[in-house]
């Protein structure tokens, strides 16, 4: 399982140091939550916040747009050289062109669905994106509580299996040494993880009890 330990959650007081310290305690992506108080009820960080991390960073990161103008927000964070830019289908009309135009910029592209958004949307996308990432809480927030989502790794599972093996299962919200054995055993490959990680003394400790 890799870990991406969401910095929604770090102390945005010292944010350069919480970026260090779970890159150094063996975070595998820097999750970047992108809110523009449109799509999402909450604002959070900007492009110029985001430089500064991905100065901090020794690990790439994973941009998660929760906006509704995605093509503008993809050219603001594109020059940050992210490994992953996600976006959310309920917010795109144009899901192939938006998916081409991430590639184009080098950047894998990633397609994120709400816990409410059927799997089978997903069908005809699935093919032209590197990463599927499920919501297992309504995006805005840290600190929510879980939705059991296993159904719908499950059936992500079997569409990837069937039309683009390679792409991988990220979940995002709530995850936890509580859930994090049941995601593993349903098939997801990236976990994000906020308050779970942030919560805990030891960053270290919290990131490998998720590397199951
Ligand atoms: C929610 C964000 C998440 C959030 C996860 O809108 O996309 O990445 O920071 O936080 P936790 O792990 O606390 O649910
Ligand atoms: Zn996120």
């Amino acid at each position: 399982m890799l870990v991406a330990p969401s910095i929604l959650s770090a102390d945005f007081g010292i944010l350069a140091k919480e970026v260090v310290s779970i890159c150094e305690a063996g975070a595998d992506l820097v999750h970047v939550d992108v809110m523009d108080g449109h799509f999402v009820p909450n604002m959070t960080i900007g492009p110029v916040v985001a430089k500064a991390v991905a100065q901090s960073a020794t690990k790439p990161l994973d941009v998660h747009l929760m906006v509704t103008n995605n093509t503008f927000f993809v050219d603001l964070f594109a020059p940050l050289k992210p490994k992953y830019i996600s976006f959310h289908y309920e917010s795109e009309n144009h899901h192939h062109r938006l998916a081409q135009k991430i590639r184009d910029y080098g950047i894998s592209p990633s397609i994120v669905i709400n816990p409410a958004t059927p799997v089978n949307v997903l069908e005809e996308i699935v093919k032209y994106v590197d990463m599927v990432l499920l919501m297992s809480v309504n995006p805005g927030f840290g600190g929510q509580k879980f939705i059991p989502i296993y159904d719908k790794i499950k059936q992500t599972k079997e569409l990837i299996e069937k039309y683009n093996p390679s792409c991988l299962i990220e979940v995002d919200g709530g995850v936890s040494d509580q859930n994090i054995e049941q995601l593993k055993d349903a098939g997801v490959d990236i976990v994000v993880a906020g308050s779970y990680v942030f919560g805990h003394k030891d960053y270290a400790a919290a990131i490998k009890s998720l590397k199951v």
